[in-house]
């Protein structure tokens, strides 16, 4: 217990060591822009597609790191490490990145030893020096979360996040806009006004009986509604499903229920967040509730039955805020239903079968 320090649970202590975790990753990844990193740039640079391969918690920072990859003009696909073989290379060399907090993960590092085989480069992003992945890749870049004890991955998903996001930016390290920098550099402090502010307890008593969860958000915000319907049923074992706010009509519309509520991500205030709203509408109107996670910039509170505030910054960034309003509320539900939240039944922190 006293490893807690005062916290109920690793997992809660570990969310609220998220801003020192990310301070951390910002000094040692985000400020090597400047060339000082212990990775070797040119031997990266070379690839001109980037496959990311990864498993669960870890796979949801892979998706986020290809969507900043190709928006900074570097084609990357993240794949479900288990189902990436020699077919998924299709006779192409890229450079294979194993997203992987413990470095140990079988589907993973099996995933990198196909990418090897074939003649691939390939590199480790994890939160473990000397681990496995770390020593059989050609390269690894650490997340430096600190240890993480619960079961459910919480700051070294953040950390995947950020340092995914600081290599996405030294792979076009000649058009970095000074503003994602200083966005970057407030996203700390963000997080832990966030984390200062949240008020998500009451809420999760008023939900933790429902039926199941939904979790939508677009771009961006897809891979974190994923993350928060995954650590929602992780630590809760209730169901819980996570999609692209433009798929909801494609079928989930008709699994809607007034004991069923639908977290929606709406963070900026572009088309996409602007699309979302939309599908706030249909699924109010079709007598779900809803609880949005929102930074206000767009009139969400009208068609919301409750609202999580996270300050507004770069919409590449707001899902790192957004998340951490999703743990909180798979936390406090977790809690009320009387689940061990640190050592969920059947999981295991590292898998270490196929
Ligand atoms: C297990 C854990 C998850 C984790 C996944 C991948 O299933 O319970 O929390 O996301 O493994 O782990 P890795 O160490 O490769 O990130």
């Amino acid at each position: 217990d006293a490893g807690k320090s005062g916290y109920d649970h690793y997992m809660l202590k570990e969310i609220h060591e998220q801003p020192r975790a990310l301070r951390k990753c910002l000094r040692e990844r985000v400020d090597g822009i400047d060339g000082s990193v212990d990775l070797d740039l040119d031997r990266l640079d070379d690839a001109d597609r980037i496959h990311l391969v990864a498993c669960g918690t870890s796979y949801h920072a892979a998706l986020y790191g290809a969507q900043v990859l190709r928006e900074r003009g570097v084609p990357a696909q993240a794949f479900v490490a288990s189902e990436y073989d020699r077919t998924t290379l299709a006779g192409e060399t890229p450079l294979v990145i194993g997203v992987t907090q413990s470095g140990e993960t079988a589907d993973t590092l099996g995933a990198l030893r196909t990418a090897r085989a074939a003649g691939a480069e390939t590199l480790a992003v994890t939160n473990t020096v000397g681990s496995t992945a770390a020593r059989e890749c050609d390269q690894a870049l650490y997340v430096r979360a600190g240890p993480e004890i619960g079961v459910a991955a919480t700051k070294t998903f953040a950390s995947q996040q950020l340092a995914l996001h600081a290599f996405a930016l030294w792979h076009s390290a000649d058009s970095i806009d000074p503003e994602r920098i200083d966005a970057l550099r407030s996203l700390p402090d963000q997080v832990q006004s966030v984390l200062d502010d949240a008020d998500v307890e009451s809420i999760a008593a008023e939900y933790a009986d429902s039926s199941a969860f939904f979790f939508i958000g677009r771009g961006h915000n897809h891979p974190v509604a994923l993350e928060g319907a995954l650590k929602l049923k992780e630590i809760t074992y209730e169901h819980a499903e996570g999609f692209p706010a433009g798929e909801l009509k494609h079928g989930p519309l008709a699994l809607m229920e007034d004991d069923a509520p639908v977290i929606a991500l709406v963070t900026g205030d572009g088309e996409r967040a602007r699309k979302t709203l939309n599908n706030v509408k249909e699924v109010q109107s079709r007598g779900a509730p809803v609880i949005a996670v929102t930074d206000g910039r767009l009139d969400v509170e009208q068609y919301a039955n409750h609202v999580l505030t996270v300050p507004e910054t770069d919409p590449t960034l707001a899902p790192l805020l957004a998340n951490v309003q999703l743990q909180l509320l798979a936390y406090w539900i977790a809690a009320r239903l009387g689940r061990p939240i640190d050592k969920p039944r059947h999981l295991a922190k590292s898998v270490t079968v196929e």
